[in-house]
């Protein structure tokens, strides 16, 4: 037998028994479908029946008002999913004449159906060719062609949809893509899958190098948070004004080169003192040409730098002031890497030596 085959054997001996699996009827599926997006099978099963006994048909659920659909979906919460549905059940009304189509791409324009739902209904309902992809059969798939890649990352779904429609039982897509699903649901489980228990258990490349701890590896993207900085750069002579705030955001115990923060801010923790806004401020300064990127952990910023020459006078006069709330001190361009001990140290010096 083909590891299609098994699968669908299982399927057909396993399966739980679920009011929507007893038609093939598009309208049944795309509710139970939708209601499945966000809520366990054991959730949705009374409030599924109650809103087919209320909406039996597409033309019911298109001539509802957007009040009697969700007071239908009370329970089963994301109301968009509700909403949604009953636009989608007047496209169809008016577009089909009631009658879902089976074309992809005709599914895929109607509103709130997405790929996934799009396929689940035309294999389901219409044994169309079409395989499923949902959190459930990625993890089956990974494990069973050991997928090593992090499945949340970009480019997975392109992978994993391709193997999802190498795998798919052409003769059966409907089965094939429940079985997968159940599989997940019931067998090859996040932790501790019941491998003992699996139709698959002889084809699965996972199981036998031993890998199903660390398949499939799931590891949520460092979302970083993007910033628009500037440099105060002030020079006097061969010197150049460092300082130290009290309650640094960053680069925390270090003197660095002045700076703040421009726009919206994630927390007041990113304000900089009102001496450096002040400063920031100077008409004199003069903003160079070129910004740079950095990162600090969790943080992408691009850095702008803004430079003054001082005379002793002017240089004196501002560090008294800045004294008061902060240390300063004037130390040697060459030496601005050893004082000020961070790559932004050199990069700042960069674009400054190239100005
Ligand atoms: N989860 C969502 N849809 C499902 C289906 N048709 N069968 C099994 N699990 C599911």
């Amino acid at each position: 037998m083909t590891p299609q085959e098994k699968l669908r054997s299982w399927f057909l001996l396993n399966q739980r028994d679920l009011p929507f699996r007893k038609k093939k009827q598009a309208y049944s599926i795309w509710v139970s479908e939708v209601m499945l997006q966000q809520t366990r099978v054991a959730a949705m099963l009374p409030l599924y029946e109650n809103f087919m006994s209320r909406f039996p048909t597409v033309a019911d659920l298109a001539r509802s008002s957007e009040e009697e659909v969700l007071s239908a979906w009370k329970g089963l919460g994301y109301y968009t999913r509700a909403r949604n549905l009953r636009k989608a059940a007047i496209y169809v009304e008016q577009n089909f004449n009631g009658s879902f189509p089976k074309d992809l791409n005709e599914v895929l324009k109607v509103p709130g159906i997405g790929p996934y739902t799009a396929r689940a209904i035309l294999s389901i309902a219409y044994d169309l060719k079409h395989a499923v992809l949902d959190g459930n059969v990625k993890r089956v798939l990974a494990r069973l062609f050991i997928y090593e890649k992090n499945i949340l990352g970009a480019g997975a779904d392109k992978d994993l949809q391709s193997l999802a429609d190498n795998f798919l039982y052409e003769d059966f897509p409907g089965d094939h893509n429940q079985a997968m699903m159940e599989l997940g649901a019931t067998i090859c489980l996040p932790e501790n899958p019941k491998c003992l228990l699996c139709p698959l258990q002889s084809d699965c490349k996972g199981l036998s190098e031993n890998l199903l701890d660390r398949i499939p590896l799931r590891t949520k993207e460092d979302k970083k948070l993007s910033l628009i900085g500037h440099f105060i750069w002030l020079e006097k002579g061969e010197e150049i004004l460092l300082i130290k705030e009290k309650k640094p955001r960053f680069l925390k115990g270090m003197y660095v080169l002045p700076y703040y923060f421009e726009g919206k801010l994630p927390s007041e923790e990113y304000r900089s003192s009102e001496l450096i806004q002040d400063l920031a401020n100077r008409k004199s300064l003069i903003k160079l040409p070129r910004s740079f990127s950095h990162t600090i952990t969790h943080h992408k910023f691009q850095f702008w730098i803004h430079k003054e020459v001082l005379s002793e006078k002017e240089s004196d006069q501002l560090v008294s002031a800045m004294r008061e709330e902060m240390d300063c001190k004037w130390v040697k361009k060459e030496n601005l890497e050893n004082e000020f001990p961070s790559s932004l140290a050199s990069k700042v010096k960069k674009i400054i030596l190239s100005d």
